[in-house]
């Protein structure tokens, strides 16, 4: 692979490259399911010092996703394409720090949602500069309850698919300077546009139940597995009214690419709620970060 193979803009401060099954460039074709049905699903990898710290936890969470949707590809060659594309960044030293994203589709064909003869699954790799949100991590951001409900579908709850149009109309009701919180069709509090949702309480460390709607995040498994036990944190999924947020202790956002982000506001139907930045997010930002470190 040559600097030339590579689909970039040639800004070596803002590298980016794609590959798309194997081949150094940017074309899907038209008749992509990911594209005609949102099809497939995808992962965003947060990439450090030219490693992906979390990618185990990316790899088996698209690898479980496949098995749902019966896209026939396995987590060993899932990881074998990410070494391939990866190995190819970092010959060219595109990779020290960036975000690495991974599409999967179930692959270009089929009349109609009906697909009747397997088909050869899409995997689309871009390398994409990484940016920095110093502000929120420090002093916050800003919640404002959306009116748009999530709709409840067990049967792609967790997953981080291609149909995210309900995200896209989030995005687009909400006032600048806000993240919309999300709620599903029964009101339960779910998740923000890109975050999972965390608050505090006594000790214990609240986040949705996700049985219905939402993404499990990897930050949210991370936390699970690793960050909360240690800090001592008792870890409780529930359903979550609004109410429930209203009167908790601290609230904060989180994914794996920006980690945790405190919520200072948020702004609902009554007088806005607000919080300071609170101690429990700082000690998860610290062990975030060390965990990152660590892997
Ligand atoms: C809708 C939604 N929820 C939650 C998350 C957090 O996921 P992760 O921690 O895997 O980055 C994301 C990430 O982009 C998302 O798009």
């Amino acid at each position: 692979v040559t600097n030339s193979d590579f689909v970039t803009n040639k800004d070596p401060k803002l590298p980016q490259a794609w590959q798309v099954n194997g081949l150094w460039q940017a074309n899907v074709p038209v008749n992509d399911r990911g594209l005609a049905y949102g099809d497939g699903l995808f992962e965003t990898l947060l990439m450090r010092r030219g490693r992906c710290p979390l990618l185990d936890f990316h790899l088996a969470r698209i690898a479980a996703g496949c098995e749902r949707l019966a896209i026939p590809l396995t987590r060993t060659e899932i990881q074998q394409d990410y070494e391939q594309f990866h190995h190819a960044i970092d010959q060219q030293q595109l990779g020290v720090e960036g975000i690495i994203k991974l599409i999967i589709s179930r692959g270009s064909g089929g009349r109609g949602y009906a697909v009747k003869d397997p088909l050869s699954p899409t995997i689309i790799w871009q390398l994409l500069p990484l940016v920095h949100f110093e502000s929120e991590a420090a002093n916050g951001v800003a919640l404002q309850l959306s009116a748009v409900r999530l709709g409840r579908q067990p049967r792609l709850a967790g997953l981080k698919h291609l149909n995210r149009l309900e995200y896209v109309l989030a995005a687009q009701n909400v006032e600048p300077g806000y993240l919309p919180l999300l709620l599903d069709q029964e009101n339960w509090v779910i998740e923000t546009l890109s975050h999972n949702l965390f608050f505090c309480r006594d000790g214990i460390l609240f986040t949705p139940l996700l049985q219905f709607c939402g993404v499990d995040g990897v930050l949210r498994q991370v936390t699970r597995q690793h960050l909360a036990p240690a800090l001592g944190l008792t870890w409780q999924e529930e359903n979550i009214t609004l109410n429930d947020l209203l009167t908790a202790e601290e609230v904060f956002v989180g994914n794996s690419v920006q980690g945790f982000w405190p919520v200072t506001q948020l702004s609902h139907s009554g007088d806005p709620r607000c919080w300071s930045v609170g101690p429990v997010c700082k000690q998860l930002q610290l062990s975030h970060q060390q965990f990152l470190q660590r892997t």
